[in-house]
């Protein structure tokens, strides 16, 4: 026994050592933390249990049979978050480049399947070069048998993907089945096929950073939902984040204790909206004054500023909050803000988070880069994702909403819980001047006729109140009273069961 003891304890310290200092070292030296360095900042502390710390890779080509590394480049177990449980694998670039062998899928799909069993959260903290090469179609096995099982949680468990190194190939397509991706500045990047061979295809010449760096994936593709300076701060955030989230979908979110009041009432929102309608305002402002003690964690916030989506809590329960945003294309909906939307609120519906809806929006954005971009289908997508949704659902229009895009900003109409409007809501099918062109084309070059139509269609229609003498309002509230109006409504919806007909699963337009 004491052998044995003896055995196990060597290869626990070999497990720990990883690729050994220079590796080490070396990763140091590019700012980032190690596998095991990671998982101390992201869990309580002693509260990760390893598994799998003896498991070897089985290759015996290119010199493998020999260069084995006990834990074979990932670090995998359970820990707790806040008190909460989460299921994490941590690759490490120390060892063979954190290279994905058979065996090392192996660790990371066990404890998928357990996260799966028993409800709580994957975390996936990447740094790898990918398929181990000296494995070839093992290690795409791997992948493989990762990425079903990335299918198989979506909807059942939280997926948060942290990429802190590189990410490349293939292997872009597990973090991209994953609910959320956040990425460290400058050290981590992600593509499908990278610089070389975009020089070879495209004759393109792009360094790493450019093609799959973490301001490309925030501010041009969409990729990332958020980045962050180093991993330090990464894996504090994600602690911070995860505590917005329930562990499964059987779970309500988490309840967080708050000293801030759900009747506080904000009397500067009653002059957030200017006076003049083409006057854009901050929608953020009307955020932060609604959420509990103003922390929300927003995401995607340099990708498709027009709407805004983020998670918040009233009276200490998780939102889901999604916002228009005036200040950029003055609010439009588009292809990329609809994108962004829809995947929001399917999370949010699977993870039966409330979703609180502010609405400021005057229509689609017009013109060929969106119609030939398939702004139909891409559109519909956020209009579906609301359509489907059957969490409390909670709609305030704060001034436009005009066209299809009020029908599809969480309406009455898509089964919205509560809908309410502010004094200064305009819902109507689109806005005044545009309305009487139309209707009066023939006067439509005498301005001083169109503008006193536009006064009496603004003075008919564009206000609450035609809205609110067919029901598709609730109620026309106060601005400072929104966090009061929503608080006790939440509270109305607490047991809210509504369920779609029986069906596989829907075709919502990809
Ligand atoms: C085996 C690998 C490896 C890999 C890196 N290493 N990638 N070992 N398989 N895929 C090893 C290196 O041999 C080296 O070992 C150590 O990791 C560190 O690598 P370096 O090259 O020294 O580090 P760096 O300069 O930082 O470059 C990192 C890198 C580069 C950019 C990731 O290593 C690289 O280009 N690797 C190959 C990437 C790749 O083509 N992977 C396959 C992608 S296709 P030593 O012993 O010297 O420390 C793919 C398909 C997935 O993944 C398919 C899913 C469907």
């Amino acid at each position: 026994m004491q052998d044995i003891l003896r055995k196990l304890e060597e290869k626990r310290a070999a497990a720990r050592a990883g690729g050994g200092e220079r590796r080490v070292k070396a990763q140091h030296e590019k700012g980032k933390l190690t596998a095991r360095e990671r998982l101390d900042v992201l869990f309580d502390p002693d509260s990760f249990e390893e598994y799998d710390m003896f498991v070897e890779h089985r290759s015996t080509d290119f010199g493998m049979a020999d260069n084995k590394i006990p834990g074979d480049g990932v670090v995998t177990g359970w820990g707790t978050i806040n008190g909460r449980r989460a299921f994490v694998f941590s690759q490490d670039f120390t060892v063979f480049g954190g290279s994905l062998s058979e065996a090392h899928a192996e660790k990371i799909c066990k404890i998928m399947d357990q996260a799966i069993k028993v409800g709580a959260p994957v975390i996936g903290l990447n740094d790898s070069g990918g398929a181990r090469i000296q494995e070839g179609v093992a290690s795409l096995a791997g992948y493989a048998e990762v990425f079903q099982r990335n299918v198989l949680a979506s909807g059942v468990v939280p997926q948060v993907s942290l990429i802190m190194g590189p990410c490349a190939g293939g292997a872009v397509y597990s973090p991209a089945m994953t609910d959320f991706i956040f990425m460290v500045k400058d050290t981590s990047y992600m593509f499908v096929t990278g610089p070389d061979v975009a020089r070879t295809v495209t004759h393109e010449e792009v360094t790493r950073e450019e093609l799959g760096g973490a301001t490309t994936h925030t501010t041009t593709s969409g990729v990332a939902d958020g980045a962050f300076e180093n991993d330090l701060e990464a894996l504090q955030e994600l602690r911070r984040f995860m505590d917005f989230l329930p562990a499964s979908n059987r779970e309500m979110p988490p309840v967080l204790p708050t000293s801030d009041a759900g009747d506080r009432v904000e009397p500067s929102l009653d002059i957030l909206v200017p006076a003049n309608p083409n006057k854009p305002y901050d929608m953020k402002d009307l955020v932060e004054k609604v959420v509990d003690e103003g922390d929300f964690f927003e995401l995607q916030p340099d990708y498709a500023k027009n709407i805004i989506i983020g998670f918040g809590r009233i009276e200490g329960s998780t939102v889901g909050i999604v916002a228009n945003q005036p200040m950029v294309l003055a609010g439009c909906l588009d292809i990329d803000s609809s994108r962004k939307g829809a995947r929001f609120v399917r999370f949010c519906d699977c993870f039966n988070i409330p979703i609180v809806t502010f609405v400021d929006v005057p229509g689609f954005l017009p013109g060929t880069a969106q119609e030939f971009g398939a702004i139909i289908k891409h559109g519909a997508k956020l209009l579906f994702a609301y359509g489907e949704a059957t969490v409390p659902k909670i709609t305030v229009i704060t001034r436009k909403a005009y066209g299809g895009a009020y029908d599809v900003m969480s309406s009455k109409h898509l089964r919205g819980d509560v809908n309410y409007a502010w004094p200064t809501a305009e819902i109507a099918v689109m806005g005044p001047k545009g309305a009487v062109e139309i209707i009066f084309r023939a006067d439509s070059d005498d301005e001083a006729k169109i503008a006193e139509r536009a006064e009496t269609y603004r003075e008919k229609f564009a206000n609450p109140l035609v809205a609110g003498h067919r029901g598709f309002i609730d109620d026309v509230i106060m601005p400072r009273d929104t966090r009061r109006r929503i608080a006790r409504s939440l509270a109305m919806l607490k047991d809210k069961k509504l369920e779609n007909p029986w069906k596989k699963h829907d075709n919502i337009p990809l």
